[in-house]
This record gives structure tokens, sequence and C-alpha cells, in this order.
């Protein structure tokens, strides 16, 4: 993040909401707004790494923090969170928790799959809706929805996975016109592959990938600028090359890329 740092805590302070902040995208966001001098309530399900990096930031950026475990895939995760915003004087929200499924969708674990819903999906309409209030209401604010590449077409072989991030890319872009005249930057950033943990997750090999921390700073630095942000050369070269091509034809190249990343999965059960 560049600039005037008091000038982005005017505007998206002095408390940032950030889930998924363990790990991945959503800590290096935190990392950079706890510089910038924005205090934080992180929110995961590690209790012990979220208690680090609250010390850790309280300690080296001075600013405030709160730590809290929640799985925002269980009935009352989302409500825990808003409980434990109330009285925070809240400017920003970053929505990054997140996971990703892959395989053939008839195989699929609907259990899982229903969690990934709730987390990716759910839990991001509940929180954009009750904090953009209290953002509208006063007048300033911001909204990051950690959306994807694979927003724009369905994807073979992640194809749960894929739609819950065109509902997040679309509920953003929709957001982001509706919030503004009410003073609400709404931003949705659109990655390809990052180094995470995500890939172990969904159980994909990844190969050429951005670092969270580039992911982090050109979301940052998108927001209050952009509907939607293409964060770093990777996600911008992917995008653009497969917004050359038709519909159809971008899903027989997803569906060729999810194969090179899932082969391993066949390759084990035979
Ligand atoms: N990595 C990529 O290639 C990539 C590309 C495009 C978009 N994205 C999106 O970026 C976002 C962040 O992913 P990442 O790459 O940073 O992955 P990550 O390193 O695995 O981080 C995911 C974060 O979400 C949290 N989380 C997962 N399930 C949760 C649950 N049920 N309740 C609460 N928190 C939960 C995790 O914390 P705990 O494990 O402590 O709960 C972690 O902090 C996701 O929305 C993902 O879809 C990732």
């Amino acid at each position: 993040m560049q600039s005037t740092e008091s000038a982005w805590r005017e505007r998206y302070g002095p408390w940032a909401i950030v889930t998924g902040a363990s790990d991945g995208i959503g800590r290096a966001i935190a990392d950079q707004l706890a510089q910038a001098g924005l205090n934080l309530l992180l929110v995961a399900r590690r209790q012990a790494v979220l208690d680090q990096l609250a010390t850790d930031w309280r300690n080296r950026y001075s600013i405030k923090t709160m730590a809290l475990a929640v799985d925002l895939s269980q009935p009352g995760g989302v409500e825990q969170v808003l409980s434990a915003a109330q009285a925070l004087d809240v400017g920003l929200l970053v929505a990054c928790a997140g996971f990703g499924t892959t395989g053939r969708f008839m195989d699929a674990d609907p259990t899982q799959e229903l969690n990934m819903l709730a987390v990716n999906c759910q839990a991001v309409l509940l929180l954009s809706q009750q904090i953009g209030q209290r953002l509208a209401k006063r007048g300033r604010g911001g909204i990051i929805l950690m959306s994807s590449l694979v927003a724009f077409q369905g994807v073979p072989l992640a194809a749960h996975y894929a739609a819950t991030k065109a509902y997040v890319q679309v509920l953003a872009e929709g957001l982001h016109e509706e919030m503004a005249p009410l003073g609400v930057d709404v931003l949705a950033s659109s990655p390809g592959p990052v180094h995470s943990g995500f890939a172990a997750r969904a159980n994909q090999r990844m190969g050429m990938a951005a670092q969270p921390e580039d992911v982090a700073r050109a979301t940052l630095a998108a927001l209050g600028h952009k509907t939607t942000v293409r964060p770093g050369w990777l996600s911008r070269f992917l995008i653009g090359s497969l917004a050359l091509l038709p519909r159809g034809a971008r899903i027989k190249a997803m569906a060729r890329i999810m194969h090179n990343m899932t082969s391993h999965q066949t390759a084990k059960a035979v």
C-alpha cells in the first residue's frame, strides 16, 4: 500500500474485519493493513495461529487486535463474528476465508460441498449485508470480496468451487454500483493461482503461482479505484488470454488446466 496511510486509515479505519486471516492471501492482507495502522478483528478456525499473529502485529505496529476462532461453515459462525464486531467502529470488511474442492462433481462428498457453499457464499452474503449496512450508515468504508480466475466461466473438475466464485464475483460487481453512492467502495479481487494453503486443501497441484503478499498489495491498491482487480501479472496474463476466447473454448481450456492440476488423483486411484 503506498502514499498516505493516514488518508487510508481515515477512509477504511479504524477497524478492519479480515476473515481467512490465519493463512495465505487473508493473512497477507491483514499484515499490510496492520502496517497501515488499522486495528484488526482476525477471523479463521485456528485460534493459536490467530493469537500469535494478533500478538505479533499488536506489538510491531501498535495497533489493537482481536483474534476470533470461528468455523464459518457452521450455523452461528457469522453471528459470532457480528457479535464480536458489534462494539467496534468497523470501516473495512475483507471476506477472504474460503476453500476449494476438486475432482469429478459426481464423486464429491455433499457435506464438504455444502460446507464450501456456506464459507464461500453464505458467510460472504451475510457479512457483506450486515457490515455493509453499518458502513452505509456511516457513509464511508470498503468491502473486499475474494473472487478468482475461475469465476468467469465453468470449470470442469472444480465445477462447484468455480460456481461459488462466480457468485462472489457477480455479488461484488452489483454491490460496487449499489454502494458507491453511499460512500462504500466494493472490490472483487480475482487472482489466478496463488501459493498458499489453498492447493493442499483442494487436493490440487499448483505450478506457476503468485505470492500472497503481491496479491494483497495489488488488491489493497485497487480498493476505491476499480470494480475488479486481477492482482499480479500472472492473473492478468491468464484472465486476459482466456478472455480472448469464446466462453465455450474457455471452459475447455480450464478443463485442460484442471486436468493437469488434478491428474495425481486419478493416477493414485488406478
Ligand atoms: N490460492 C489460490 O490459488 C486462490 C486463487 C483465487 C482465489 N482464491 C481465494 O482466496 C481466498 C483465500 O485463499 P488462500 O489462497 O489464501 O487459501 P488458504 O491459505 O488456504 O487460506 C484460507 C483461509 O480461510 C480460512 N478458512 C477456511 N475455511 C474456513 C472456515 N470454515 N471458517 C473460517 N475460516 C476458514 C483459513 O483458516 P483456518 O484454516 O484457520 O480456518 C485460512 O485463513 C479464498 O476465498 C480462495 O477461494 C485463492
